[in-house]
């Protein structure tokens, strides 16, 4: 506990699933800022007063924005470094849209559908992180994103997200690269199957009971967002698998960091 101690915290797609467990990881291990970002503003509110019944001293700032849009990005960017004094140290890109359920094979995917997806699942994280980079360089701040099993297989029917996650995996490691040796660590998680409303739309014919609770994939996301990770770059986790970041077995292997060899 405290290894998140006064730390200012950006997550996308905080309001439920992963990113409202993180959040309210991130408030009991001592963010003393938190700002999240997602459409619905209820959902949000859910998640604001969950986290003041945990620390009612948190500053937390609620964003109703589709990260879709670019002019939303830019918003939720302004409002962010104003409310933290323009300084960032951990940023989430967990903000995720599964697309059209029944999710169809690539020859029927509709156009719109397809731009909608990359739009959020991967422009999102780009102009994010490139936008607020300079908040997060004085305090050698984390970033992490959040990909999938998709990103690194194609699957049949996975088709924009898929392909989202392989773009996010690609990015992650291009970021890491080019930051290599600048404090700032970006480094890539697949969280592993989870009950959440993301995966029962995706695949509404199974039983969302075998999936983990997302409250047991939380670990990991500690650890890259705490100093303890603070060498650690361009690095892909899985959050479950038997394995934890302290197993060096967990780690799936990445290429070689161009500036490493
Ligand atoms: N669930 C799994 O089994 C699983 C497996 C592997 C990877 N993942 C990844 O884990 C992450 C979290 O997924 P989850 O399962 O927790 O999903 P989820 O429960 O559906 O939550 C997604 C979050 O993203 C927000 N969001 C979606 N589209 C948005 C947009 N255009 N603009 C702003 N916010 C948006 C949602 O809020 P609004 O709808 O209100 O906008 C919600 O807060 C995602 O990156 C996902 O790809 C999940």
């Amino acid at each position: 506990m405290n290894r998140l101690d006064g730390k200012y915290v950006l997550i996308t797609g905080g309001s439920q699933g992963l990113g409202r467990q993180l959040a309210i990881n991130f408030v009991k291990e001592g963010s003393a800022r938190i700002c999240i970002v997602a459409r619905r503003q209820d959902f949000l509110d859910e998640v604001h007063n969950r986290l003041l019944e945990i620390n009612p001293k948190i500053k937390v700032i609620p964003i109703a924005a589709d990260l879709s849009r670019q002019e939303d990005i830019e918003r939720v960017v302004a409002i962010t470094l104003h409310q933290f004094d323009g300084r960032l140290d951990v940023l989430v890109n967990n903000a995720s849209t599964i697309g059209p359920s029944p999710m169809p094979y690539l020859l029927d995917y509709p156009l719109e559908d397809f731009r909608y997806v990359i739009n959020t699942n991967l422009i999102a994280p780009f102009l994010l992180i490139k936008k607020l980079l300079p908040a997060m360089i004085e305090n050698s701040g984390s970033i992490i994103n959040i990909t999938s099993d998709v990103g690194a297989s194609g699957y049949p029917g996975w088709g924009a997200y898929g392909i989202s996650k392989f773009g996010i995996e690609g990015m992650s490691q291009t970021w890491a690269a080019e930051l290599q040796g600048s404090g700032v660590r970006v480094n890539y998680v697949d969280p592993g199957n989870m009950n959440t409303a993301m995966h029962r739309s995706a695949e509404p014919d199974e039983d969302p009971r075998q999936w983990t609770d997302p409250s047991e994939v939380t670990e990991v996301f500690a650890y890259l967002a705490s100093d303890e990770s603070k060498n650690v770059n361009g690095k892909r986790f899985r959050a479950q698998g038997g394995n934890n970041h302290k197993d060096n077995s967990s780690y799936v292997e990445r290429p070689v960091l161009a500036s490493e060899v």
